[in-house]
């Protein structure tokens, strides 16, 4: 056995994603608020003897939804982060999924900031400094995810700014039975939007939103949930529109969508709201599987060397 490196990475929600335009290089300029919670991946990387190549091993939730080989975005980030170190790319990495798959939390960039915070470890050759710009080049979520936080963000996602914010916060976490694919809604919101019937965001951060983080307001956070992508999402499945009201019957504070979606999540007032939402959600057979998580939560962090 050679020696090998465990990372915990957490998955995202986005507490307000504004889409401000549609850029020339085929991805959208946001402003958003990145949040950590608790539900995470763990990722074991392995070094193999020389010639031995990657290989991905996947195991847990969504594991089977997951692309194996050189095109999965935690190869594609060892075969980086080696050419970096001018290590050779010789290593297993082993995955255990909680974060659903194509499921709008990061999960594949999570899996990928993780191993480029494992290779950091593993290899002298890579400094920690440089891992933030090959992040960016993996995905645009992937910088975030190294760490982790609540985080303004410009761009495609990957300029970060450290956001104020008191206290934790408690969420329930609903996985839809089905996924849907980033590019696939950022395209239905650009059909929405030709259409006019969603139009694009101001480039300025919702001053509620930061607000009630600064106060640590559970219930002022609630009201300001925003995500553009919502109507997209819901144009594309239905059927988030009676998750989503679920959730507002059982008396969550905010609902949204995360991200691309499908996962919705529900801001409770503490933990036992959170459990109540959680119990009411999985009663409707509305959701596939419902979790209680809490954040903001640091970003990948070694756990074993
Ligand atoms: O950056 P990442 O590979 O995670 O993005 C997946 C897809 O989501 C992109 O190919 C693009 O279609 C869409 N996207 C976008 N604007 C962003 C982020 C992602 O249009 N800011």
């Amino acid at each position: 056995m050679g020696r090998s490196v465990t990372v915990r990475v957490p998955a995202k929600v986005n507490l307000g994603l504004g889409v401000v335009a549609a850029r020339p290089d085929g991805y959208h300029e946001l402003v958003t608020v990145f949040h950590a919670v608790g539900l995470y991946d763990e990722v074991v990387v392995e070094q193999l003897p020389a010639g031995s190549g990657v290989t991905v091993r996947v195991t847990g939730e969504g594991a089977a939804e997951v692309p194996l080989g050189e095109d999965n975005i935690a190869a594609r980030a060892a075969i980086l982060a080696a050419a970096k170190a001018g290590a050779s790319p010789d290593l297993t990495i082993r995955i255990i999924k909680s974060i659903p798959v194509a499921g709008g939390m990061a999960g594949g960039s999570a899996d990928a900031a993780a191993v480029l915070m494992a290779c950091a470890t593993l290899w002298s050759g890579l400094d920690r400094g440089e891992l933030p710009s090959m992040a960016a080049l993996l995905g645009s979520d992937v910088p975030f995810l190294l760490r982790g936080g609540t985080m303004l963000a410009t761009g495609r996602g990957e300029n970060l700014t450290p956001v104020l914010a008191r206290g934790e916060f408690h969420w329930v976490v609903a996985l839809s039975e089905s996924q849907l694919s980033t590019a696939a809604v950022y395209a239905e919101w650009d059909r929405l939007c030709s259409e006019g019937a969603v139009a694009p965001s101001s480039a300025d951060a919702d001053a509620d939103l930061l607000q009630a983080l600064r106060a640590g307001d559970p219930a002022a956070l609630g009201r300001a949930l925003r995500n553009d992508l919502q109507s997209a999402a819901v144009s594309l499945l239905p059927a988030l529109e009676r998750t989503l009201e679920a959730g507002h019957e059982l008396g969550a504070l905010g609902g949204i969508v995360s991200g691309s979606g499908p996962t919705c999540v529900f801001l409770a007032r503490d933990r036992e709201h959170a459990l109540d939402i959680a119990v009411g959600l999985t009663t409707t057979g509305l959701v596939r599987s419902v979790k209680h998580v809490v954040g903001p939560v640091p970003g990948a962090t070694v756990v074993g060397d």
